[in-house]
């Protein structure tokens, strides 16, 4: 999903922050747009780092891509944490006098305010006048909460907690329950296999196309066992937090075999999406092996198919869906090639993607073309790993 957080000028804006990274986090683009008050709060170099985009607070840069009304009309979603009473104040008048007021008129996607101010500003009958005009016109309000202000006082007007905001506004669009009533299994992340007690054979995987995959099916209704490798900081936090998953750890592909088997048991859909390591270490050694012993001599054994296993043991009417990453560049050959593993491992979906060195791995976007069990594609999705999510519950939905 592409969201615009605009940031007005309040203390709160250092809250913003974590609402920023905890919705990139889940696999979604963020664009923040500042006011010129709030970076006297919070630094434009902050919000580019957190939302890895260039961040604007002027009208007057990019006019050749008409960036004005684009944002606006790019966003599925607009939060706009802090808002302060002035800024409330601007969008119930429709002002346009800066980039997040333009975006604001020119969007039609659901628009969430967080207010920040002192009690005294909350319950000024004009701010209360341009919440009614701003919730009139379908504005959800989060917040504020009630507690300790800046300066001493106490009262309504502190930001609600980043995470509460996350979960109203992805509430808001995520309204579509197609998945209600379904069980679903997920594997996300990478296994690490053991050489000695402090090294492993490993690799890239963020975790994040897969827990991505978790949250759109929880935020579109399905129960959610999430079995979760090794993932990036922070990666998993949303779909620990999600009401509607479970999350269970696992280290080896091995520990994986079991614990996606206990999963996908009475599950309407399995997806692996884990990265699991094809061989591991015959013989762990049990002490840290030495320099002075010279380069190890690695004896690797393979481990078992995880995929392969659950293809075979699938009950009737159990979806299972794989994903095969390619280091292929050619269109042609990738989905040649995924024709190819689709029939090897005998699943219901599988999802081609290419990845290489700056493809794929830990980059917010990705780009998949799903194949059914007659190789017909039947899903092609590209851009934030959140959308892609999307796009491949949209393909399960269509064969099951
Ligand atoms: N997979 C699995 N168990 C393994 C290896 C892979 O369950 N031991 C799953 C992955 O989670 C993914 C799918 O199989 O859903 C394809 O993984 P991939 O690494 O692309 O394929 P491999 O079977 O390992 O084939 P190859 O390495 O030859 O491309």
């Amino acid at each position: 999903m592409f969201v615009v957080v605009g940031v007005s000028g309040g203390i709160a804006a250092y809250k913003t922050v974590s609402l920023v990274r905890a919705l990139v986090t889940a696999g979604h683009t963020v664009q923040v747009v500042p006011t010129e008050d709030a970076l006297h709060f919070v630094g434009r170099t902050t919000w580019e780092a957190v939302s890895r985009h260039p961040v604007t607070t002027s009208v007057h840069e990019d006019v050749a891509e008409v960036r004005h009304v684009a944002l606006g009309a790019r966003a599925d979603l607009v939060i706009v944490a802090p808002a302060t009473a002035h800024t409330l104040a601007r969008m119930a008048g429709g002002l346009a006098d800066d980039l997040l007021t333009v975006t604001l008129l020119s969007t039609t996607a659901p628009v969430v305010v967080a207010p920040a101010m002192h009690t005294a500003m909350w319950e000024h009958p004009a701010t209360r006048a341009n919440l009614d005009v701003l919730t009139a016109r379908g504005v959800l309000v989060v917040g504020p909460d009630d507690g300790p202000l800046t300066g001493g006082d106490s009262g309504p007007g502190r930001m609600s907690e980043p995470d509460d905001i996350a979960s109203a506004a992805l509430a808001l669009v995520s309204a579509r329950d197609d998945l209600a009533g379904l069980t679903v299994a997920v594997s996300t992340g990478g296994t690490r296999e053991p050489i000695d007690p402090v090294r492993y054979l490993g690799n890239r995987s963020s975790g994040t196309q897969g827990t991505a995959i978790a949250l759109a099916a929880a935020d579109r209704g399905a129960q959610v066992r999430l079995v979760a490798g090794f993932t990036d900081d922070g990666v998993l936090d949303p779909a620990v937090r999600h009401p509607r998953i479970t999350v269970t750890r696992i280290e080896t592909a091995a520990h994986l075999s079991d614990a996606m088997r206990d999963a996908a048991s009475g599950a309407d859909v399995a997806v692996m999406v884990a990265a699991v390591a094809d061989y591991r270490v015959a013989e762990p050694s049990d002490h840290k092996l030495r320099k002075e012993d010279g380069p190890p001599r690695l004896e690797l054994v393979e481990n078992p198919d995880v995929l392969a296993e659950l293809v075979a043991t699938r009950a009737d009417g159990q979806t299972i869906v794989g994903f095969a990453a390619e280091t292929v560049a050619d269109d042609a050959e990738l989905r040649a090639r995924g024709r190819r593993k689709r029939a090897r491992k005998g699943v219901d979906l599988l999802a081609v993607n290419a990845v290489g060195w700056q493809r794929g791995f830990g980059t917010g976007d990705n780009a998949v073309i799903v194949l059914d069990a007659t190789d017909h594609v039947v899903g092609e999705v590209a851009g934030d790993k959140r959308a892609v999510a999307e796009g491949l519950w949209d393909a399960v939905l269509r064969v099951r």
